[in-house]
């Protein structure tokens, strides 16, 4: 049921349903949330069917910021700022966890945005330009700033942080054998093309400390001849796990959060089912659900321990409420 607690390791939530991140690209110039942005996520926090919130994607370095408005948690700065948006949801309702997410846009992004120039896993055609590989030096650096962006999230008084993997992104970038045909230890083998994220996920275990949640985006599957495979989400996913994930959030790759030729509802649930059999931490499962009966019926189908509900809930914040909750 989507009104019951998840309690597991170190999540304590009070209901299945998840706001997934969702970019509103409304920040001020300096990444930070204004009143307005705040106003907006304590509509969610109204809603007392939401367990789990998640804040929209938010850059840890210039480099990879995606869009002129993006949220940031690229300098200490940003803290205040995102403490009053916390805190304001939390004083709307004390029992919400609120997760925020980081994420580096590798080559998804364009020069005008960042001033710097675009870098990939590969030499590649980006959104905004031709991208370059990056060096082991900068990949050691952006792992760092993830790690360092996560240590900002926890001062700012959120409950957990989650690494953004998913949506053609810079780590899943790496991930996809699509865009990562590096030869070095950073490509080829799964193993390799997750090892950016794994040492991310380390370091940022390390600036957090171990009673800390982290969450994991990863854009399993691209669903396109070539790309990574439902297997290679379950063999990562139970790595993940091994390395201290605490909750996976499951996602397109290369298709970003959409499937091609599904519009049902949990449209990645053939991959979260698999992946859910693999590992034992909680599976976030989002794409397509637009009625409550639906979240119930992916969760009775034991396809992933908890729902998340994107452009419904962007349409109604009371979206799955009833009048005995209200
Ligand atoms: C306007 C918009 C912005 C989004 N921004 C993000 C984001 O910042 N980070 C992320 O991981 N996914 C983002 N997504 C994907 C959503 O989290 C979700 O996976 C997607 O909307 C599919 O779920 P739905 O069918 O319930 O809407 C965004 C989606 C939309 C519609």
């Amino acid at each position: 049921m989507l009104n019951t607690p998840l309690i597991s390791g170190k999540l304590s939530l009070r209901t299945r349903l998840v706001l997934p991140p969702m970019a509103t690209q409304k920040s001020d110039s300096g990444g930070m949330p204004d009143d307005g942005l705040v106003s907006y996520y304590e509509a969610y926090a109204r809603n007392p069917l939401i367990g789990l919130m998640i804040t929209e994607h938010s850059y840890v370095d210039i480099q990879g910021k995606a869009s002129s408005r993006q949220m940031s948690f690229a300098e200490d700065g940003v803290i205040p700022s995102q403490r009053r948006l916390v805190d304001a949801c939390h004083a709307v309702n004390p029992d919400l966890t609120i997760f925020a997410q980081i994420n580096h846009a590798g080559k998804n992004t364009s020069p005008e945005v960042t001033g710097q120039e675009l870098v990939s896993a590969s030499a590649l055609s980006g959104k905004g330009g031709q991208a370059r590989a990056m060096t082991r030096e900068e990949i050691r650096s952006v792992e760092r700033r993830f790690a360092e962006a996560a240590r900002r999230v926890r001062q700012a008084g959120y409950d957990g942080v989650e690494i953004h993997a998913a949506h053609a992104y810079l780590l899943n970038q790496f991930y996809s054998p699509l865009t990562n045909k590096r030869t070095d230890e950073y490509g080829g083998a799964l193993e390799n093309r997750l090892r950016f994220l794994i040492e991310t996920l380390r370091l940022t275990r390390e600036a957090v400390g171990p009673d800390y949640p982290i969450a994991v985006r990863l854009g399993g599957c691209d669903y396109q001849p070539g790309g990574s495979t439902v297997q290679d989400a379950v063999t990562a996913c139970a790595m993940l796990e091994a390395e201290g994930a605490d909750l996976i959030d499951l996602s397109g790759g290369m298709c970003f959060y959409s499937r091609a030729g599904h519009d049902e509802a949990g449209w990645f649930s053939d991959m979260s089912a698999a992946v859910r059999q693999a590992v034992s931490v909680p599976i976030l499962l989002t794409g397509g659900v637009t009625r409550p009966d639906e979240a119930e019926t992916l969760l009775e189908a034991g396809t992933a321990d908890l729902i998340g509900v994107g452009r419904a809930l962007l349409r109604d914040p009371l979206w799955g409420v009833t009048s005995a909750m209200q």
